[in-house]
């Protein structure tokens, strides 16, 4: 796709939509718009475009830079057209002597104060302000510039990404407004006033030590160069764009990827992009360096023990060496004795070929995704209660929500665009509910507060929402026609039957739980009549032992008060990486084919059958962590793993490492020479998201394209190196091109029927089910009932997990991630985002600091059965006494040497989010911590190179 000019109509479509038109003359040409836009938009409609300098039309007009003046027949003065709206019979000219001479003076006054070095000017062609006075005819300045400016004063250059020069600053405002209204952050005010107001980060510090978060909505909004990102700086203004999706998280983020040649200059966030509207977080605007990284290993390379040094090797001899490796292994050790991993981070289409090669090529079901470990419980929960195994709503919905309730899930860290939007509708009036241990930032934040924060015991979800039931039931609150009419009556009265016994109200859980009853109850309340009702989830729900419990419990309220199948309410899952829904859709489970059918279904397994031209295993594979098990039993021998981590972000690092260390060849394909990647035989380097064609699907089950900006640095894209496995295992595959991957999809899997690169690139995006019946997708699903017929209310008893607490550890650690840092870091940490998270840390209570002489910042041991780590200490508040939280992004913590193999009853789901540990002082990393490192270092030699390929 060629360049795609961003049209920006200067102001937004009006906040009420309505049907109501308004005729009205601009410069002598009638139109019609909606009642309520401005003039200013009007005309941008019909292709005029007034001058302006303060307005965007994704920020409310402000009025304040008066270039956009227009004259009205009947009204005196010259009106701004960016505040003044339309009105029928209103005559405008926007184009006057008058007007020219009046925009003139307006520009001249601002050119006065800026800096005359538009030539080697960063922006230079790219510069509202110099677009301006160009479309305004400024010629010449009568006043000089030896009177008093504010030119000459010292740049901000503290963050990463971008520099704040506030000599080219003409104080519109636009950062100001970007930073409260689109991201939400506030970080930005206009201070002192006239010529002497100015630009402030925080209480006037600079970017980085403010409260900014780096997303980049001021530098997009910035008319000037007052605010320019340093790549643009270092490589000069781009001249193509290629619209393509964010690799990092779950929100989808469209961008247009700015080139100058080969060279990527910026990722700009797309305005079309359905699920971010021209918004984006500092990962996906930003942290797109690791692509160059030197890090980055580009030939394939083998060798035949892990404590060898790595040989580079062509391709050919990499695959024939895999492909005849795998065979060995096979007439070895049985059919079943290998398996595969898919990556949640690679596109739909290469997901489906490593889920063919294991079910074609390898004839075993032994395949598996990372999802295993984040929302498997939720294709569980939400299968069983609805019928479908995703979230019901498209992110827009949020905007019509009267009552949002956020349980286990961080959006503002985790999924920030989206957290943004969240915080918009939030500061429209909408009520909060937070369900977290932790005083998460939506807690309180900027002119948002959480109405109730329910700051529950790790592991008591199922308790805490069951007791939110009996509430609800108990005191009448429920739906009853809503659920007569959807879901089975007489499950739900036995659910109602359930809920209701005195054992589960929140006075008799309040101890367990440690959640006040009168909150729960008022919470509960609130939920079930303060309107639309729509809950927000994520891996604090999923990551237990009673995982699918919690998402079923969640969809047992949702249908309770009716709030499922329609805008602003349902149950939305916020899903942790950028293709993980599409990992899942596309088959990558031991039991299930693309479209989530069972791999014992006679009919769906013949229609692979025949396609694939082979008889396929009834049986289902084995679950990654059976995989393991059976590796240490000496039954599974050898495993391909394509973009995935599974040593630092599985439970239980020294269980995985015993499995993997009992493996004959480990094959893994990544960017880098990951942490399992200590343990492999075979290492075929992958490519990037910019590298290549392709789909990711989003938690709102959106498919968006993924474009190829550059050429594969290694050689090939992720989906032609399946491709060449697969042929060097005989299975002489021949596709050309990822779109077809995409029709052989759409052939297999009912719910894609209507995908393809056509529709994408024409439609922009669709969410699934896309076919005959919604051939432009469904962003609400379940709206006339749901689709597994009636919604089925299940009783979720709660079962205290085997993880307890006791006198050798008496606290509860709980994991997540933050803003900055992404997943096992791997791509992140090779950026300049370590700015802001060099390292893991533990957060503990002052409380608990105290009783263990803890101070801010000391090294500290952390203990739980399972391992032993250090980490340095974050003493605070945002953590409840007796719970302690960590994040898991870097190798060097090994957050998960600590986790446990207990895993979710019905998905194994590993139990993340509960572990019972000891916090005590330390001088330093732990004995696993420095074999580990040694280790890692002998692993990651590779022959012929003096310096590692160093992590
Ligand atoms: S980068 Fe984002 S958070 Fe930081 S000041 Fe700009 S708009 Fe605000
Ligand atoms: S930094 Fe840019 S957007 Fe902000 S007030 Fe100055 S010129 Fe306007
Ligand atoms: S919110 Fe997610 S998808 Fe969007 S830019 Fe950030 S990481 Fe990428
Ligand atoms: S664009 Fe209308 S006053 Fe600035």
């Amino acid at each position: 796709m060629a360049w795609i000019g961003e049209l920006d109509l200067g102001t937004p479509a009006p906040a009420i939509v309505t049907e109501k038109m308004v005729a009205l003359t601009i410069d002598g040409l009638e139109t019609r718009v909606p009642e309520g836009t401005s003039i200013m938009r009007a005309a941008a409609l019909m292709g005029t475009s007034i001058p302006r300098l303060c307005a965007s039309d994704n920020l409310e007009s402000f009025g304040s830079c008066r270039l956009c003046l227009v004259e009205i027949d009947g009204r005196g003065g010259y009106p701004a057209s960016c505040t003044t709206p339309v009105a029928e019979g209103m005559v405008v000219r926007t184009q006057t002597a008058k007007l020219a001479s009046l925009r003139r003076g307006v520009m001249e006054l601002y050119i006065s104060d800026h800096p005359l070095d538009c030539l080697t000017c960063a922006a230079n062609g790219d510069c509202e302000l110099q677009d301006m006075a160009g479309a305004v005819g400024l010629r010449d300045v009568r006043y000089g510039y030896d009177g008093a400016t504010n030119m000459g004063q010292p740049k901000d250059e503290s963050n990463p990404y971008f520099t704040f020069d506030p000599s080219k600053c003409i104080v519109c405002s636009r950062c100001v407004r970007a930073c409260e209204e689109v991201q939400g952050t506030f970080a930005l005010t206009i201070q002192g006033r006239g010529f002497g107001s100015k630009v402030a980060a925080s209480q006037d510090e600079d970017f980085l030590t403010s409260e900014c978060v780096s997303c980049g909505a001021c530098v997009q909004a910035c008319p000037t160069a007052t605010l320019t990102e340093k790549s643009v700086i270092g490589i000069g203004t781009p001249d193509r764009a290629i619209v393509t999706t964010c690799a990092y998280c779950g929100v989808g983020c469209t961008f247009r990827a700015e080139m100058r040649g080969e060279e990527l200059v910026r990722m700009v966030p797309w305005k079309e992009g359905k699920a971010n509207h021209g918004h984006s977080c500092v990962k996906g605007r930003f942290a797109w360096g690791y692509a160059n990284h030197r890090d980055r290993i580009l030939s394939p390379m083998i060798r035949e023990r892990v404590d060898q040094p790595w040989r580079e090797v062509s391709w050919e001899e990499a695959l024939t060496h895999t492909a005849g490796e795998f065979r060995r292994i096979q007439a070895k050790y049985g059919t079943r004795s290998i398996g595969g991993i898919t990556s949640s981070r690679c596109t739909n289409e290469e997901t489906f070929l490593v889920q063919k090669l294991v079910r074609q090529g390898f004839g075993n079901n032994n395949v598996d995704t990372c999802a295993r470990v984040c929302h498997s419980p939720t294709g569980y929960g939400l299968k069983t209660t609805f019928g479908t195994s995703a979230g019901t709503q498209d992110f827009d919905s949020v905007m019509h929500a009267d009552v949002i309730m956020v349980i286990g899930a961080n959006p503002t860290d985790g999924h920030p665009v989206f957290g943004s939007r969240m915080k918009r509708r939030l500061r429209q009036g909408a009520k909060l509910i937070v369900v977290d241990p932790r005083r998460i930032d939506l807690v309180r934040t900027p002119h948002v507060a959480a109405d109730h924060h329910l700051p529950l015991r790790p592991g008591t979800n199922v308790a805490v929402l069951t007791a939110m039931a009996h509430v609800i039931v108990t005191e009448g609150l429920a739906d009853e026609a809503f659920i007569r009419e959807r879901c089975d009556w007489d499950e739900y009265q036995d659910w109602a039957a359930f809920v209701s016994h005195p054992d589960r109200s929140p006075e008799a859980i309040e101890k367990l739980t440690g959640v006040p009853a009168a909150d729960l109850r008022a919470a509960a309340r609130l939920y079930a009549t303060g309107g639309n009702g729509a809950i927000y989830y994520g891996l604090g729900v999923t990551e237990h032992s009673q995982g699918s419990s919690t998402v079923m419990a969640i969809a047992n309220l949702a249908m309770a008060t009716g709030n499922i199948g329609r805008e602003g309410v349902g149950v939305n899952p916020l899903r942790g990486q950028n293709n993980v829904q599409g990992s899942c859709d596309m088959g990558s489970f031991p039991h299930e084919y693309s479209g989530y059918r069972h791999v014992s279904d006679e009919a769906t397994r013949k229609l692979f059958e025949q396609d694939w031209g082979v008889s396929l295993d009834p049986e289902p594979g084995l679950r990654i962590p059976n995989m393991l098990d059976a590796a240490t039993d000496g039954e599974f021998k050898g495993l391909f793993i394509q973009g995935e981590d599974i040593l630092q972000s599985d439970p239980n690092t020294h269980h995985v490492a015993a499995g993997l260390a009992a493996m004959e060849c480990v094959v893994v394909q990544d960017l880098f020479l990951n942490e399992t990647a200590n343990y492999a035989h075979v290492f075929l380097p992958g490519s990037t998201f910019l590298e290549k064609d392709g789909t990711f699907t989003n938690a709102e089950r959106r498919i968006q394209l993924v474009r190829k900006v550059m050429s594969p640095k290694n050689g090939y894209a992720d989906w032609e190196i399946v491709q060449l496995l697969a042929n060097a295992m005989g299975l002489g595959w021949a596709y050309t091109h990822p779109s077809q991957i995409m029709d052989e999809i759409a052939r297999l899997t009912p719910t894609f029927a209507g995908v393809s690169f056509e529709a994408l690139d024409r439609l922009g995006s669709l969410q699934w089910p896309a076919n005959e019946a919604a051939p432009e997708g469904t962003p609400t699903m379940h709206i006339d009932h749901f689709v597994r017929g009636k919604g089925k209310f299940v009783v979720t008893d709660y079962i205290a997990t085997d993880e307890k607490t006791g006198p050798r550890f008496p606290l509860l650690l709980t994991t997540g991630r933050i803003l900055s840092q992404y997943n096992v870091g791997a791509q992140t940490r090779r950026t300049a985002n370590t700015a802001w998270h060099p390292e893991d840390l533990l957060e503990i209570h002052p409380a608990d600091a105290e009783d263990r002489g803890i101070c801010e910042g000391d090294w500290v041991a952390l203990r739980s059965r399972a391992g032993e780590t250090t980490l340095r200490a974050k003493v605070t508040g945002r953590v409840a006494p007796g719970v302690v939280y960590t994040t898991f992004h870097h190798p060097g913590t090994q957050a998960n040497v600590i986790t446990t193999d207990y895993s979710d009853w019905a998905t194994n789901c590993p139990e993340y989010k509960v572990t019972a540990v000891q916090v005590s002082p330390s001088n330093g990393p732990s004995e696993w911590q420095e074999d580990y490192e040694a280790q890692a270092r002998r692993s990651r030699r590779i022959a012929g190179h003096t310096l590692e390929a160093a992590e």
